[in-house]
């Protein structure tokens, strides 16, 4: 999400509700899933897109991100340089070697699940400078998923992120950040992909967080295009966007998206 001042209660989940979350954030592993499978050069994002909405409503669920603030689409398409909320088109074909962020919000039984991949299309070696980027957004994504414990702080894992991504010489986006879900894609905290250990708010167990670190090649800095939504980096490079639904516990970090 855009990053914004406003700053309301971090509420906590009773254990049904994060019951209800996980069902949420099945169905959103299940659309990536098939999504990663369907991910064939010549394709266009608007089919992956109407394959999308068919897969949720099917599992009697609604896109969670189609009308909010206007978006048009079920999924958010995002290539090489576009960084995050690419909208589908039927313009917009899939070439071999393309870096495809997907990202994909679900709303069922009145709680919301959202996470996203990013994957190389195509047949490919898998050791180019678009599968660094993702593994690196990948990896970050787990580095701060590590922290997401009673007790620590959300600075913890925004410091976790931003240590992995620039120990590669990578860029971390910073206009747009994390958040807190729940009956609502957009919960307070915000979740930034950069700060410091030992800040922040404590995380307690309830608390439910949607962490999405946006890597980039080059420079972080952001430009929105013309239809308001596709943001890319600044520079041209490329840029890889992964994100997963946590819930914090009495133990380890339960994620919900994580396909069961
Ligand atoms: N995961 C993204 C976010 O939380 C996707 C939002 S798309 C939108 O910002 F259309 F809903 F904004
Ligand atoms: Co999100």
């Amino acid at each position: 999400m855009k990053k914004k001042r406003a700053s309301r209660r971090i509420t906590l989940k009773a254990p049904w509700e994060i019951e209800k979350l996980l069902a949420a954030n099945q169905i959103v592993a299940g659309v990536l899933q098939m999504l990663r499978g369907n991910l064939l050069p010549g394709v266009t994002t608007y089919d992956l897109d109407r394959q999308a909405e068919e897969y949720i409503r099917n599992c009697s669920a609604e896109p969670a991100f189609k009308g909010y603030r206007g978006y048009p689409a079920t999924v958010c398409i995002s290539i090489n340089d576009e960084i995050v909320h690419g909208i589908p088109s039927p313009a917009r074909r899939i070439d071999v070697g393309d870096l495809v962020s997907m990202d994909v919000g679900v709303i069922y039984d009145g709680y919301v699940g959202d996470a996203a991949i990013s994957v190389v299309a195509g047949e490919h070696s898998g050791s180019g400078l678009a599968d660094e980027l993702i593994e690196c957004a990948r990896d970050a994504l787990f580095k701060g998923i590590e922290k997401v414990k009673k007790g620590k702080r959300l600075g913890d894992v925004s410091a976790a992120i931003q240590a992995r991504v620039e120990s590669s010489g990578f860029g971390v986006v910073k206009q747009f950040v994390g958040h807190g879900i729940g009956q609502n894609l957009h919960e307070p905290p915000e979740v930034p992909n950069y700060g410091t250990k030992g800040r922040g708010p404590k995380l307690k167990k309830g608390m439910v967080i949607a962490i999405e670190p946006m890597v980039t090649a080059g420079s972080p800095d952001v430009r929105v295009l013309s239809d308001g939504w596709t943001a890319v980096t600044a520079d041209g490079s490329l840029s890889a966007h992964y994100e997963h639904s946590v819930a914090v516990t009495d133990g380890k970090p339960l994620i919900l998206s994580l396909l069961r």
